[in-house]
């Protein structure tokens, strides 16, 4: 196998960090974008903008010249339930303070954004809303024509089998139409390439992994990014742990030397 190692395990680090059934996905959201280049990327499902913040983050480290935009209703669905307009608060005024000039939040349904987007126009789609297999067929049917020859749409979720979700029977029932691949680990995520796509020599070493490459490389490829995700957790527990050390280390000093002045 070629050698891969791509940016999310050479210089990521994530500027916000919140809960999200996405986490396991991060290091491969980071490196699509690297990969894709999008001049047009939207998300339709965005709530606390975990995978979004990715997209968004990995455009900028990258100097990506495109567009983001995230649609939600940001008043929750069947699955997450209902939440309070902190949540959109919060994910307005980091966008605004990071990412202002090329990231818009659409806050409306997925339904009525779609007429603001040309036919074959997007470079990149990430779907993430509600997971009815009836909710995730029409958000395809809608959106995929708004997609470019040779784009790019993930689906979250497709491996999820609990109660009332349903991505993975439409992600069986796609058909041998497509160009697929399919990562099992956190619930699943799907990525599906529009035909069209002219092969070029300068085709990215992802993209070749992902469509183009034999059964052995792309396990290879779905373990690789299994590890790497695993690789930014203990990062980031490390990290929390020093700084718990630090902070107690300073709390001492500061200790000692209030003794120091008292005596
Ligand atoms: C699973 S959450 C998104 C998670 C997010 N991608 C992350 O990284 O954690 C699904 C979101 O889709 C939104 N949603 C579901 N159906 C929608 C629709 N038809 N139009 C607009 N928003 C919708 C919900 O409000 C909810 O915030």
């Amino acid at each position: 196998m070629e050698i891969y190692f791509p940016p999310s395990v050479r210089n990521f680090v994530p500027k916000r960090f919140v809960f999200s059934a996405w986490v396991d996905h991060m290091c491969f959201g980071y490196d699509i974008v690297h990969a894709v280049r999008p001049k047009l990327l939207v998300e339709l499902g965005t709530h606390n903008a975990f995978s979004y913040f990715t997209f968004c983050q990995s455009m900028l480290d990258h100097d990506v010249d495109g567009l983001c935009y995230a649609v939600d209703t940001w008043e929750g669905d069947q699955h997450i339930g209902d939440y309070d307009e902190s949540v959109f608060d919060g994910v307005n005024s980091h966008n605004r303070e990071h990412y202002h000039g090329f990231s818009y939040l659409l806050k409306e349904r997925f339904e009525q954004a779609v007429h603001h987007f040309a036919d074959e126009s997007i470079d990149l789609v990430h779907v993430d809303g509600t997971h009815t297999e009836e909710a995730v067929t029409n958000d395809f049917n809608e959106w995929f024509p708004k997609v470019k020859p040779g784009g790019v749409m993930l689906f979250h979720d497709i491996a999820s089998r609990r109660e009332g979700f349903g991505v993975w029977r439409f992600w069986e029932n796609l058909g041998s139409e497509y160009q697929t691949f399919a990562f099992a680990h956190g619930f699943g995520l799907g990525v599906l390439r529009k035909n069209g796509h002219p092969t070029t020599p300068n085709e990215s070493q992802l993209l070749r992994l992902l469509f183009e490459s034999s059964e052995e490389e792309q396990q290879q490829l779905r373990e690789f990014y299994v590890h790497a995700n695993r690789f930014h957790e203990l990062r980031r527990k490390l990290g929390s742990a020093k700084f718990g050390i630090a902070h107690k280390q300073r709390a001492k000093l500061r200790e000692r030397s209030a003794e120091q002045e008292a005596k």
